[in-house]
């Protein structure tokens, strides 16, 4: 006898009317167009009336990935793989799914076997590249990437792989040309654009990012990310009126888009934001990653610095007893690990919101632990006693300290030091009201009152705050402070 719920279940599978290559071509264009819930009763209809197969498993792969299944999907995989180790369908799809979960070692795997298996698959070679990309081997990828290119010269995505690829290989210039030539084709796809500008922007050419974005409007673009780049570039100019223009346009494009919003944000249009959404700086720093050490280093970046002479100071006020853990918020590239690197301080773990970022600390090998995580989210569900956190160059993305103060003092151990540091307002500027401030860059100053305040407030006490030059740009001094605050016992 059949039970209820074993009735309910048979009778939801479809009813197979149609023969079965035409209901896996119809399975097919559903998990295609997103509309993997229509799919499901479909691909189980299919299985009944066909004999198993690769292509099979291959779409029952697909649709447990659309339906945000991994386990599911890897479990299918695996399977299949066992029973067709030559198939390259199955090989491909399970390298984009190790890519995307983060394991480019098994990625480039299983990318290595597809393009052994079929060496003229475009797509093989492409997910090879990305992997390879990943595992900070730029010239394979590079290799991996232009020779799929080739075989696909319009296909926008592939040639930004190759454009990233070509930077991260030490040809800038190349890249550039790369992103441009893209830009003739088939009228100039909309993602290249932007990526030339976003190129044009990180290398400090905003004259050339602005006429990319008029170029692209003159063509009949009307983007909300285009037109933030575009008031970005004039921003850094020192164009404020027209960046103000470009925001508004981006910003009754896009008034949903957490890049736009910050942008709009720090152009004085959208007053009111107390932080800097963690989808802009996600998007900020991924772009920055590979070039961050080497650009901050040029910028006479001093806080790791200062924060290890503090870090020094309290080893040897508490000498004798456990200073750990620590915490390193907006840990970045891994710099303030760097700089304590020798200092017997325990284990460190280190946060971020941007993945590549995250990426480049790991290779350093100087964290117990890094975890991809908004912080002010990941405080909130923390449980640890830590001995000391650090944040250096994080704070300028928050106005309103106090949510993060608060959780700062639920986190410390009894003792324990939060060492930070705050942008000031330039010299000749209005002291902030309520004691801080977004400026045009897109970064909060805070003034010294409010940091006194606002700790007092979190019941934190006031060990020190110095005033210290953080970097210089433009040959200018950037003016700021570190504090150092204290948990009482
Ligand atoms: C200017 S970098 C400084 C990196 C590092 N602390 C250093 O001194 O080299 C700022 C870093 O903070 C991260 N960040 C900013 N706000 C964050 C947030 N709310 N949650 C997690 N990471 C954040 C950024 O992704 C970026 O990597």
């Amino acid at each position: 006898m059949m039970g209820t719920a074993q009735k309910k279940h048979h009778m939801h599978i479809a009813r197979p009317t149609a023969t079965p290559d035409a209901l896996i071509a119809r399975v097919c264009a559903l998990i295609d167009a997103g509309r993997c819930g229509a799919a499901s009763p479909l691909l189980a209809a299919a299985r009944q009336v066909s004999a198993p197969s690769s292509e099979l498993n291959l779409l029952a792969a697909r649709l447990a990935e659309g339906l945000g299944d991994d386990a599911a999907a890897r479990a299918e995989l695996d399977r299949a793989i066992d029973l067709a180790p030559q198939h390259a369908g199955l090989r491909k799809q399970r390298a984009a799914l190790w890519q995307r979960l983060g394991d480019a070692d098994r990625a480039a795997r299983d990318a290595a076997e597809a393009v052994v298996i079929a060496p003229a698959d475009a797509d093989a070679k492409a997910l090879l590249g990305s992997a390879m990309l990943t595992l900070g081997r730029p010239r394979e990828a590079v290799a991996c990437l232009a020779e799929a290119a080739q075989a696909r010269p319009n296909d926008a995505a592939l040639r930004e792989a190759l454009a990233i690829a070509t930077e991260a290989n030490g040809d800038p210039a190349t890249a550039f040309a790369i992103l441009c030539a893209g830009l003739t084709v088939a009228g100039g796809p909309l993602n290249l654009r932007n990526a030339a500008t976003l190129f044009c922007i990180r290398h400090g050419d905003f004259a050339q990012a602005v006429t990319l974005a008029e170029q692209g409007r003159a063509a009949g673009t009307v983007d909300a990310c285009l037109f933030g780049l575009k008031g970005h570039a004039q921003s850094s100019l020192g164009l404020h009126d027209e960046a103000a223009e470009s925001y508004a346009e981006a910003f009754k494009l896009g008034p949903d888009d957490p890049y736009v919003r910050h942008l709009v944000a720090a152009s004085g249009l959208l007053p009111g934001a107390t932080r800097a959404p963690p989808e802009y700086l996600r998007a900020v720093f991924d772009g920055y990653a590979d070039r961050f050490d080497a650009h901050l280093i040029s910028l006479g970046y001093q806080i790791p610095g200062a924060i290890r002479r503090i870090v020094m100071e309290y080893l040897t006020l508490t000498a004798g007893t456990y200073t750990g853990p620590i915490l390193d918020l907006g840990c970045g590239t891994g710099l303030v690990g760097v700089a304590l690197s020798d200092l017997p301080i325990g284990r460190m773990t280190g946060i971020d919101v941007s993945g590549r970022m995250l990426a480049m600390a790991a290779r350093k090998g100087l964290y117990e632990q890094l975890i991809e995580a908004d912080v002010l989210n990941w405080l909130q569900a923390d449980t640890t006693g830590w001995g000391a956190i650090l944040a250096a160059d994080v704070l300028c993305y928050f106005g309103d300290l106090a949510p993060l103060l608060g959780l700062i003092r639920q986190r410390l151990r009894q003792g324990g030091w939060f060492v930070f540091s705050v942008e000031e307002a330039p010299p000749g500027a209005s002291t902030p009201d309520p004691g801080w401030r977004l400026q045009r860059q897109g970064r909060y100053v805070h003034a010294m009152p409010y940091i006194v305040s606002a700790a007092s407030a979190a019941g934190l006490s006031v060990r020190s705050i110095r005033r210290q030059t953080l970097r210089h740009e433009g040959g200018t001094p950037v003016a700021g402070m570190l504090a150092v605050l204290e948990l009482p016992a």
